[in-house]
């Protein structure tokens, strides 16, 4: 399999699907669509959005009920992004490459922005039941709302944002991964799963695969935070450091940040080569996401 090639494919499908979800820019309140729409296309990996697929993929999943949910856990993890990147957060001023989205529109349009791609995204994944009127739609939207709230993401956010400059032990730094990062990643995953069938014992064992993922690739964030340029990265290095964040690094170094991703992600990529169903796909995106650069 050329991955390369195949990775470059399934973005640019993942491209498409936001194209045909995003609102187009009109109306009065198009300064805020416009927006919505600055942070969304500036790029990214779409990392999220593929799990999904792949994961949907792997149990057998057919059919469009998925895409709305791709572009919606999009949403979600853009305006986690474009909030993340506010004054009163990380303060950051590059984001994928481009002017973080509160610099190009200023802070108040920057929030609504963010709660705009917050509140489409719902908007987004409910019009799945006009694909699919099956329970299962209603379980994945509930595994959105739970993986983005006080549970999930926002839940990781705050401890993060209140454990700056402060010594926190591993049960801090590992709620943290889990949840500000972790979280979203198994809900796509989860969510794949759930709307191609999958039984309650492969549900699991994908949540388990997806944490795993989860918390190697917020290591490895950490790691790129040090080692890694601007340019590469295309949000500013350092950020870390600048606010006195917990990291895994800064609690165990970086060598033992490196192993630990390796240690995750080949743990993951054990647990996934335990099911009948194969994707070789994902397997590689997995093992990618040990080396990536960025
Ligand atoms: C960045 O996520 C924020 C983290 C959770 C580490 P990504 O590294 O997936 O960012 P994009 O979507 O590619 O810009
Ligand atoms: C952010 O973690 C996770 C989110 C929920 C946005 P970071 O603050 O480390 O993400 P980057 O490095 O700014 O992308
Ligand atoms: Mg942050
Ligand atoms: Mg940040
Ligand atoms: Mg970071």
């Amino acid at each position: 399999m050329d991955f390369k090639k195949e990775l470059n494919l399934r973005t640019e499908e993942i491209n498409n699907i936001l194209d045909e979800y995003m609102p187009k820019t009109d109306g009065k309140q198009k300064t805020v669509i416009d927006a919505m729409n600055y942070s969304i296309s500036a790029g990214g990996k779409r990392l999220r959005p593929m799990l999904m697929n792949e994961t949907f993929k792997l149990f057998g999943g057919e059919g469009d009920v998925i895409k709305p949910f791709m572009a919606a856990i999009e949403m979600i993890h853009t305006y986690s992004l474009v909030h993340d990147d506010l004054p009163a957060m990380d303060n950051d001023e590059y984001r994928r490459g481009k002017k973080t989205t509160h610099v190009v529109y200023g802070e108040a349009m920057g929030i609504l922005a963010g709660d705009a791609l917050l509140n489409y995204a719902f908007e987004t994944a409910s019009s799945a039941f006009d694909i699919l009127f099956e329970k299962k739609v209603a379980k994945a939207l509930k595994i959105l709302s739970e993986k983005s709230g006080i549970y999930g993401m926002i839940g990781g956010q705050v401890v993060d944002i209140e454990s700056e400059g402060k010594k926190v032990g591993t049960d801090t730094l590992e709620f943290v991964h889990a949840n500000k990062t972790g979280a979203l990643i198994v809900a796509s995953m989860q969510i794949g799963a759930v709307l191609a069938g999958a039984d309650r014992d492969d549900e699991n064992k994908i949540v388990s695969i997806a944490s795993d993922i989860g918390f190697a690739f917020q290591i490895q964030d950490d790691i790129l935070d040090i080692t890694s340029t601007t340019e590469t990265l295309g949000k500013p290095v350092g950020s870390d450091e600048k606010n006195e964040k917990i990291t895994y690094v800064s609690l165990n170094g970086i060598d033992k940040a490196k192993k630990e991703v390796a240690t995750l992600s080949e743990r993951a990529l054990n647990k996934l080569s335990s099911f009948e169903n194969k994707n070789e796909f994902l397997a590689e995106l997995i093992k990618m996401l040990i080396k990536r650069e960025k």
